[in-house]
């Protein structure tokens, strides 16, 4: 049974493109078929796996979204051999708009995934810094969805609107959402706040928190500009270590 998950945040820069990457590279390297798709304007996890994102030519989700290219033509192979990715790049911005008043808007990435080919196991959705239609079609056509939180201050600031929009799409366009888990992310071992943040957020969420915490890591930082996963740049970092430990607690405890 294939599963489909979404990493979604409205808040920016909390971790969402580094955990969409590297939780697809790990699932991968488990010998899952996995296709990471790029739900964001801002193409960083298209670019995150060696997708030029300037060439507006390349085939890539915008073109499959309106209709111009059959959604199998616009998967594009990376360096590691089972993980596939659908890119993305600005002409996505022009969904936001191009979609309004179009019937069914919301279920259009979904009726698209539905014409995929079986053999995959796993899709991954980067979705972009917003609740906005984008980030809607990538709730709807998911089992699941993953929330990185950033281990600052305000870490759960906005956290009540994804959650009513969550629940929104459960009530009208998907009632099976489930929620996989919230990730503690950019976690700093030597920072009291860090710790403070983490405590704070697992007292709110208990169990819905992964036991698998993504420390702050340089070398993850460092990887997108080499268009490689972490597993590909330095396997032996703790953000390596760490991400292939999300994936194996994912699919240990079948929390999609
Ligand atoms: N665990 C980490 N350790 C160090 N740097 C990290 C870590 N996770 C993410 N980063 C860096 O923080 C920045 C933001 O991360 P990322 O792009 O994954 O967030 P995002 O939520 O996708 O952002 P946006 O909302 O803009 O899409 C990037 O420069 C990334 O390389
Ligand atoms: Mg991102």
């Amino acid at each position: 049974m294939r599963k489909i998950i979404s990493i979604t945040n409205q808040k920016g820069g909390v971790g969402k493109t580094t955990t969409a990457i590297n939780l697809a590279a790990s699932l991968a390297a488990a010998e899952k078929k996995t296709l990471l798709i790029d739900c964001d304007p801002q193409g960083n996890a298209s670019s995150g796996v060696g997708i030029e994102k300037f060439r507006s030519d390349e085939r890539n989700l915008y073109q499959v979204l309106v209709g111009d290219l059959p959604i199998g033509e616009a998967i594009h192979d990376t360096a590691i051999p089972h993980l596939k990715v659908i890119p993305a790049n600005q002409d996505l911005v022009g969904i936001e708009v191009e979609f309004i008043g179009i019937p069914d808007r919301e279920r259009k990435l979904k009726h698209l995934l539905q014409e995929l080919e079986a053999d995959i196991d796993y899709v991954i959705i980067d979705c972009p810094p917003s609740l906005g239609v984008l980030t809607i079609n990538a709730l709807v056509a998911s089992d699941s969805l993953i929330v990185p939180l950033q281990c600052e201050y305000f870490a759960m600031e906005g956290l009540g609107y994804l959650m009513k929009t969550v629940k929104l799409v459960r009530a009208g366009l998907n009632p099976s959402l489930g929620l996989s888990g919230i990730l503690l992310t950019m976690f700093d071992s030597r920072n009291r706040l860090s710790h403070m943040v983490a405590e704070d957020i697992r007292k709110n969420f208990g169990s819905k928190v992964f036991q698998t915490v993504i420390p702050r890591n340089v070398r993850l930082s460092e990887c997108p500009s080499h268009g490689l996963p972490i597993i590909l740049y330095d396997i032996k970092s703790r953000g390596a270590v760490c991400y292939l430990e999300l994936a194996r607690e994912l699919l240990a405890n079948g929390r999609v």
